[in-house]
């Protein structure tokens, strides 16, 4: 009933605060869109490739003339790119300068579970931690954010988050636009909110159900961008860095694109599309086709977020977004035809599956009726099985995602029917409409170490640091570890 009430006066501050939201065709598209730098490695003795990170405070000019104070890891904001292929051995020195703990989590990566970066690995002020592990998967998008518990929205916003890429041999070798910073463009995109002075705004979290709603575009740290292609297709790796917005992508003048790879690497083939819906956490590349000298706006639509009792503007979902204006070059060099072959994707196998588990979403808190506790581990699971989860919104005003740690899953169903062509790759989030249902399936291969468990969770961050998060084990066969874990955040 509090949620109610709560939720009541908030939608009606939230109505009347409503006007200076919906940006749509005010901005003029000024700034070159900024393309985070690759990061530079060494090899170590043993021919691992070892990068450092940088936790640090910095100070950026987003708007004209108005300082915003923020958080990168080496850059003032955001991260320059991580970039490695499947079979390397990486290492990534994380240092924390910013004064407080965070931790950083690989999201989307499969490694072990105290490589993992969640709200176990703690980094506390002047430390480094040192991660290793052989990269091993197919070539994908990920991305790399704070996952401490309880301010992972807060950390996030201030703006430590930065890409990871994955290639693999297939991907060096097929003929899709590929030249980093040309046409193979990272577009982290985030909103946010900025008071009067400049600084970020954090205040809008008061008028929503999902936490802060930014009322400004930021695509890799820039605002009102635009991008001069200079091929005839841009290869756009998408990500939706935000910490609760949904955006419903397309082009302004409802072109098709063709999206090649889901979150967690190529689909088997290039599937067009129209538009295209990304909650927080889910990656997509799509490629884009222009012709010389055109003008195309990147835009979000309504994404029609279907929450009818408190009202769309609560949740963010009819707000409108130019996201950014691709500028073509009077000459354009072309580049082939995408393959209509993309890659050989390993689905679990449904004959395998020996467990089924139910994860129901509930309020803004908590899943199966449990808050998120740290010291608690939620499930146990034995490594090399194959498993369904079914995971549920029952609620009809709040949308919520699902991402889980240390796996690659495919969605079976949404709602009852075969997922959407564009959906039947590996994913490692998902989106979860208000009374919603999917049917995931894994093969949970990569081990945890007993003390320390992967997680689940939604990626709406608020949601997420107020308890809507679980823990899993994956361990050997016939093991039986301890349920409950000790002396994890030893400050
Ligand atoms: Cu992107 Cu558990 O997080
Ligand atoms: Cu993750
Ligand atoms: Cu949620």
């Amino acid at each position: 009933i509090l949620v109610i009430i709560g939720g009541a006066v908030g939608f009606v501050i939230w109505s009347l605060a409503a006007s200076k939201t919906s940006t749509v065709g005010e901005i003029t598209f000024e700034n070159s869109l900024k393309i985070p730098e690759l990061l530079e490695f060494e090899l170590d003795s043993e021919g691992r490739k070892v990068f450092d990170l940088t936790f640090n405070q910095g100070e950026v000019e987003f708007l004209k003339g108005k300082l915003t104070e923020t958080w990168g890891l080496n850059d003032p904001y955001l991260s320059p790119t991580i970039r490695a292929s499947n079979g390397d051995s990486v290492v990534v020195n994380v240092t924390n300068k910013v004064g407080e703990k965070t931790t950083l989590h690989w999201h989307g990566m499969l490694l072990p579970s105290e490589m993992d970066g969640g709200p176990h690995q703690m980094i506390y002020p002047g430390e480094t931690w040192s991660p290793q592990w052989k990269v091993n998967q197919p070539a994908s998008t990920t991305w790399f954010h704070p996952h401490l518990h309880g301010e992972t929205e807060d950390h996030v916003y201030r703006g430590a988050a930065g890409m990871f890429i994955v290639d693999d041999e297939n991907s060096k070798s097929l003929e899709l636009p590929k030249e980093y910073g040309v046409n193979d463009i990272p577009l982290i995109i985030q909103d946010k909110n900025f008071n009067n002075d400049g600084s970020l705004s954090t205040g809008s979290k008061m008028f929503s159900n999902v936490g802060i709603l930014g009322d400004e575009i930021l695509v890799n740290g820039t605002h009102s961008p635009y991008f001069e292609a200079t091929t005839n297709l841009v290869r756009f790796r998408v990500l939706n860095a935000s910490t609760a917005r949904v955006y419903n992508f397309s082009l302004d003048d409802n072109r098709s694109f063709h999206m090649i790879a889901t979150d967690s690497g190529l689909l088997e083939s290039p599937v067009e599309l129209e538009e295209l819906m990304l909650s927080p956490g889910e990656r997509a590349e799509i490629v884009v086709e222009v012709v010389p000298g055109e003008t195309v706006i990147l835009q979000s639509k309504d994404p029609n977020l279907g929450a009818p009792f408190w009202g769309e503007r609560y949740n963010g979902g009819d707000d409108e977004f130019d996201i950014l204006e691709i500028r073509a070059n009077q000459k354009l060099t072309q580049l082939p035809d995408l393959p209509e072959k993309l890659a050989t994707i390993k689905l679990p196998n449904k004959d395998e599956v020996v467990e089924t588990r139910y994860f129901e979403l509930n309020g803004y808190d908590r899943i199966n009726g449990q808050e998120m506790d740290m010291n608690r581990v939620d499930h146990v699971i034995t490594a090399g099985s194959t498993e369904i989860w079914e995971v549920s919104n029952p609620r009809e005003e709040m949308y919520h995602n699902f991402h889980v740690h240390g796996i690659h899953f495919e969605v079976l169903e949404v709602n009852g029917e075969k997922a959407p062509a564009h959906m039947r790759g590996l994913k490692d989030t998902v989106y979860l409409a208000p009374n919603s249902k999917v049917k995931l399936i894994a093969r949970f291969e990569t081990y945890s170490d007993a003390n320390y468990p992967y997680m689940y969770h939604c990626h709406i961050l608020l949601h997420e640091d107020m308890g809507m998060m679980g823990q899993f084990l994956v361990v050997e066969p016939g093991a039986n570890p301890s349920r409950e874990l000790k002396g994890h955040d030893r400050h």
